[in-house]
């Protein structure tokens, strides 16, 4: 098999696994970064077989729905790649990505360390952010019986792992717990170029939003 056979199988078992998952954390979600980390992989001159596997597979068992345990993602990357025949070079690499991408909390730092890494880590930030970050933020919510918003609940910007994942308040809040904070989280310039504009757009948004809520529009 080569790279680009490769690829579309695993393209498709994930798309088979992660099929009708409501916490925005479905195959959509792995398409659209998918498609993102190509955009800036290439612009970045990264290795596209890497990148490409990792943006496919960096959900496969979302760390959040496993009760905060982020061995399950790699593992089970692992097992599909090693059946595939991938080598262990980059299996090693994919499956590192994946256990030091994802998003923590504000006072917590996730840290890539290569260029492959930085690019789906950045693809997967800019999912979060914009138009489909806004819808995705209130359909989270949804799912966790969350109010839209709440103007007597503050945010909070939570310092441990833990305290992320206990977050109770609005969906409004989360824009300030996470959405708002990842433009300057950007690795790549080519995401800063893209989540900029993506943060402004959300800056009006949340404007229109509490103009909406008190009546005055
Ligand atoms: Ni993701």
């Amino acid at each position: 098999m080569n790279n680009q056979e490769i690829i579309k199988k695993v393209a498709g078992m994930v798309r088979q696994k992660l099929e009708g998952e409501g916490s925005g954390h479905d195959w959509w979600h792995i398409y659209r970064v998918w498609k993102m980390a190509i955009h800036i992989g290439k612009e970045e001159k990264a290795d596209m077989f890497v990148v490409e596997l990792t943006a496919l597979l960096h959900d496969i068992a979302d760390w959040k729905f496993c009760g905060g345990d982020d061995t399950v993602g790699p593992k089970e990357a692992r097992k599909i790649l090693f059946k595939l025949e991938v080598s262990e070079e980059v299996i090693v690499h994919v499956c590192e990505i994946i256990s030091t991408m994802a998003f923590k909390g504000a006072g917590v730092k996730s840290i890539v360390r290569t260029l492959e890494g930085k690019v789906v880590q950045d693809a997967d930030r800019l999912d979060a952010i914009g138009a489909i970050g806004i819808a995705r933020v209130f359909a989270y919510g949804g799912h966790k019986g969350r109010a839209i918003y709440d103007p007597e609940h503050k945010p909070v910007l939570h310092k441990t792992k833990e305290e992320y994942i206990k977050a109770e308040g609005s969906s409004v809040n989360h824009f300030y717990e996470k959405l708002l904070l990842l433009k300057e989280l950007m690795n790549t310039d080519s995401a800063k170029k893209i989540a900029k504009e993506r943060h402004k757009f959300m800056e009006e948004y949340l404007d229109r939003f509490y103009k909406e809520w008190e009546g005055k529009v």
